[in-house]
């Protein structure tokens, strides 16, 4: 511990005294800096200290002028012209604030600028032509503004151009021609505008160019051909607009294109064979055009294809059998064309499919015995074709079936019973107008998360089964049109439906129908109290986990009110009476904030409900402004135990080692102040709040969501904070997403970490030993150790991890009976979810490569939460499996 400690002291040294060669040196640019500050006011500026070229997201060349200024994400608001004043400035970023106004034009002048990033503000008006200056561009980004107009010509002299970003405006005009005259660009993506014309022609020249995304525009005209001639384009989006003509057969001549998604245009044609040259093709998407011809086998030969999507075209002939060799594809979708025969046998062995939509075409074959080979179906969407046949007994094998759709076929026989045993069935169940006879299966009544029920048109008989009071999920319901008989049975969800839901059954009475059983069946009201207290009791039931749950942290919470009451109470007799509490020790253990702290204005801080933070399992967090203009994050320990003041210079002697544990991912002490028997721990002030906050209320606006990379550098920080902690042999008490902080560049530190030191349940300090941690992240072992344990931080940390893949918190609502989000994540295989279901899939769909890195951390996570601790990997393990999904 002291030679890290002499190893922070030596570090600071050096870097304040690099600081002071900086005087002397060209002075206009820190002018600037404090001007644009003013204006700007950034947080993570420390406008006190002269030595601006350290100042966070500020670097500067040897002669001390700003070469590189990262503004980004940190909510900025104001006037940002005089940023062109750097002039030796070569990297811009500002994106992720809230600019608005023009962009300035001036920014035209900074000849060096290379990287320009002004994506996602308010930035309206149009692109100023002035940008045209910028010679030396290599990426500009604009995207995610409210841009209007055209793209002005000017900015054809951007010859070093590789990345142009433009998307999620309302620029209007067409796309210029100068485009293709880029010879370097790579990325060009200008979707979600009101683009139109054509795309141009010599787009082609731009030879490296890999991404092309337009989509959601108003463009005409073909896909040039031209785009295809390098062959380097990776993706192409070019959904949702007016394109018309043919798909270019040079299409084949790109072997790294992974994405086609060209779907809701006017194009027409066949699909060229070349396709099957396209090795890398995962993503084929081009729904609701004029396509026809036969679906090509060439697609065989694309070995990852994932998604194929032809829904809505003029395709006819029959699925090629070759399309079964296509081991990774997930969705095959092709309703809507005019596809006739037999489903395949051979598509059985695509083993990854997932859904399976042939719907509203002309099959005319049978259903394959078979059919639930695919073991991963989730969606069989069959219906409005000319299916014969009966439907097989082996149904009840689609174990992972959401939605069954049959409707409007040929299918004869009866309904299998074993329909019951797909006990996943959600969505729908959909056999209507076919030519089914025979009775209602009472097993039906086993599907009790089926939303949606319809076995009209058929020729079904006997009565509605009783049993069918089971579909506790049921919303709509439609037996018309049958041969049914008897009453209609008393259960919510029939009695609510239309009477047309059950029309056309000469022989079927009660409500909602019109006609009355009579006598005969009068019995049948009490059964439905019987009933409806059984629903009720189901529910109470399911409810009572989550009752329990919300009413130990209501406890919690109300204890914890009582005691804050306590502390404000004492604090307003105080103000009164403006008697300042006696503080009985204090210090500030960095020698250079000595100066800018203020104990006694620390603890009037912690007087005032206004300056509360946060409030965590053991301690209140309070902002506190010194009057050095410093600002301090205070921590006010609760519950205080006296045996703390008792052993006082044991705390300061924790706190002084803790202090100086020096790791970037943990938040250390700087001070202390122990007043009556309050003891306040002091911080730094992090501005971004905590990964919960983070997480939890930035989802409430998506366009503030935190993205992958972020998210995955998080949980590496926190993981390297916490093996570090181990790592000296330290338990951490209450790891949680609230006790994750982060800094002005998203850095997380973990904090508390003191509590452990100075509230160790070991040494026998009753008042804690009765709660360990927050709700949700506690070990399950704890319920009979009483103890936490370096697993069960690794738990906790699982469940931190969880959190950031699926951003749900660790209870929920959401989550029935009371499960929390571990169980909730557990079970997923069993309800028959695939992690795509798990995953937040704001994220999870954004990429390939942000998929398989979110598939592996789930991985850690799952092995982090198991419940023997001994299976759990040590925090040291955990942290370089992470970090090895980061490297790849
Ligand atoms: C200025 O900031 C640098 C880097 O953060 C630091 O090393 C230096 O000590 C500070 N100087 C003063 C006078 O506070
Ligand atoms: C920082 O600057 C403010 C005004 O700009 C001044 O009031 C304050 O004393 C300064 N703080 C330190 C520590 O120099
Ligand atoms: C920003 O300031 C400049 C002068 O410094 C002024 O010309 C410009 O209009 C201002 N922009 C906005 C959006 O207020
Ligand atoms: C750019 O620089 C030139 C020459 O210094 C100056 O005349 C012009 O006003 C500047 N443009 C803007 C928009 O500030
Ligand atoms: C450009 O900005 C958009 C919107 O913020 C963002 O999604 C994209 O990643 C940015 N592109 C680059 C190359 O940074
Ligand atoms: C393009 O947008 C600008 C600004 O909104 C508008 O004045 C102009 O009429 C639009 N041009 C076309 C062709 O729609
Ligand atoms: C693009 O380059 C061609 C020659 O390579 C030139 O004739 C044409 O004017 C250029 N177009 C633009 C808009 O700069
Ligand atoms: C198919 O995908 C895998 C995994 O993403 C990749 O390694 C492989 O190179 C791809 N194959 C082709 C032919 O692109
Ligand atoms: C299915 O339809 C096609 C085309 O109309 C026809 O040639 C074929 O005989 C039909 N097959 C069956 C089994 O009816």
């Amino acid at each position: 511990m002291e030679i890290l400690g002499l190893l922070c002291f030596v570090v600071a040294w050096y870097v304040s005294k690099s600081g002071l060669e900086v005087e002397g040196a060209e002075l206009q640019d820190q002018t600037i800096l404090l001007a644009l500050n003013q204006e700007l006011t950034v947080q993570r500026w420390d406008a006190n200290n002269s030595s601006y070229c350290s100042w966070q997201g500020v670097s500067c060349n040897d002669r001390s002028m700003v070469v590189k200024l990262d503004l980004s994400h940190a909510n900025l608001r104001g006037n940002v012209t005089l940023v062109s004043q750097l002039k030796a400035l070569r990297q811009l970023d500002l994106s992720n604030n809230n600019f608005h106004g023009y962009i300035p034009p001036a920014f035209g002048n900074l000849s060096d600028l290379e990287v320009l990033d002004l994506s996602s503000n308010k930035f309206e008006g149009s692109i100023p032509p002035e940008l045209g200056g910028l010679r030396n561009l290599i990426s500009l980004n604009l995207s995610n503004n409210l841009l209007v107009g055209k793209i002005p010509s000017e900015l054809h002299g951007l010859e070093k151009l590789q990345e142009f970003q433009v998307s999620s405006n309302q620029l209007n005009g067409s796309l210029p021609t100068w485009v293709g005259n880029l010879t370097n660009l790579r990325v060009l993506a200008a979707y979600e505008n009101l683009l139109g014309g054509t795309i141009p022609d010599n787009l082609g020249l731009a030879s490296e160019l890999e991404i092309l995304n337009l989509h959601s525009n108003q463009l005409e005209g073909p896909i040039p051909a031209s785009i295809f001639t390098s062959g380097n384009l990776k993706v192409l989006v070019l959904t949702q607009n007016n394109l018309s003509g043919d798909l270019p057969q040079e299409l084949g001549n790109c072997q790294g294109l992974s994405n086609i998604r060209i779907g809701n245009n006017h194009l027409v044609g066949t699909i060229p064979k070349t396709i099957g040259n396209i090795s890398s093709l995962t993503y084929f998407e081009a729904d609701n055009n004029n396509l026809s011809g036969e679906i090509v086998s060439e697609f065989s030969q694309c070995s990852n294809l994932t998604l194929l999507n032809l829904a809505s075209n003029g395709f006819s002939g029959t699925i090629p059998t070759e399309l079964g060799q296509l081991m990774n594809l997930q969705e095959l979708i092709l309703s809507g064309n005019s596809l006739f025969g037999n489903i395949p046998e051979s598509i059985l062995r695509c083993r990854n499919l997932n859904k399976l939509d042939i719907s509203n075409n002309r099959f005319n074959g049978t259903l394959p015995n078979d059919i639930c080979k695919l073991s991963r179906l989730q969606f069989l969407l069959l219906g409005q074709n000319s299916i014969a046949g009966e439907i097989p007994h082996e149904i009840g094998n689609c174990a992972k079936l959401l939605e069954l759709q049959l409707g409007s076929n040929y299918l004869t026989g009866i309904i299998p019973s074993e329909i019951g045993h797909i006990r996943n069935l959600q969505i729908a169940l959909n056999l209507s107008f076919n030519h089914l006879h025979g009775s209602l299966p009472p097993e039906l009544g086993r599907l009790d998360k089926l939303v949606a029920l319809d076995v009209s048109n058929n020729r079904l008989s006997g009565h509605i089964p009783a049993e069918l009071k089971g579909m506790l999920s049921l919303i709509e319901v439609n037996f018309s049109n049958n041969l049914l008989n008897g009453p209609v049975p008393t259960f919510v969800p029939f009695q609510k439906s239309p009477n047309s839901s059950f029309v056309g059954n000469k022989e079927l009475c009660g409500e909602p129908l019109n006609s009355s059983c009579g006598d005969l069946y009068d019995g049948s009201n009490n059964y439905h109290h019987r009933v409806s207290y059984r629903i009720i009791l189901a529910v109470i039931g399911s409810g009572l986990a989550v009752f329990m749950s919300v009413t130990v942290v209501v406890l919690l919470f109300m204890i914890r009110e009582r005691q804050e009451k306590a502390a404000k109470d004492a604090g307003l007799v105080d103000d009164e009476t403006n008697n300042k509490p006696t503080i009985i020790a204090g210090n500030v253990f960095v020698e250079n904030l000595k100066q800018a702290v203020d104990l006694d204005a620390v603890v009037k801080a912690t007087l005032k409900d206004s300056n509360k933070l946060s409030s965590g399992t053991f301690s209140t967090v309070y902002k506190a402004v010194m009057p050095s203009g410093m600002v301090l994050s205070v921590r006010r320990l609760k519950s205080m135990d006296k045996t703390i003041i008792h052993h006082q210079n044991k705390m300061i002697r924790e706190l002084e080692r803790l202090s100086k544990l020096c790791h970037d991912n943990l938040v250390r002490p700087i001070g202390y102040v122990i007043y009556e028997d309050v003891a306040l721990l002091l911080h730094h002030f992090l501005p971004n709040g905590t990964l919960a906050q983070f997480l939890h209320e930035s989802s409430k606006q998506p366009e503030y969501q935190p993205d992958w990379p972020t998210r995955l550098s998080v949980a590496i920080g926190v993981a390297e904070g916490l093996a570090f902690l181990h790592h000296v042999a330290i338990i951490h008490l209450d790891i949680s997403s609230g006790n994750v902080l982060l800094d002005a560049n998203f850095k997380p530190l973990l904090g508390e970490i003191e509590i452990s030191k100075l509230l160790d349940p070991t040494r026998g300090t009753a008042s804690i030993s009765a709660v360990a941690g927050s709700f949700g992240y506690i070990p399950p072992e704890y319920a009979y150790t009483m103890q936490v344990t370096a697993p069960g931080n690794v738990y906790s940390y699982g469940v931190v991890l969880l959190e950031i893949l699926t951003t749900r918190p660790p209870v929920d609502e959401d989550f029935e009976e009371g499960i929390d989000l571990v169980k909730w994540v557990h079970s997923a295989p069993v309800r028959g979810e695939t992690p795509e279901q798990i995953l937040d899939a704001r994220l999870s769909t954004v990429s390939f490569g942000w998929r398989k890195e979110m598939l592996a951390a789930l991985k850690v996570a799952l092995l982090c939460t198991d419940t023997t601790p001994a299976k759990r990997p040590k925090m040291k393990k955990v942290m370089e499996m992470l970090q090895e999904i980061r490297q790849n």
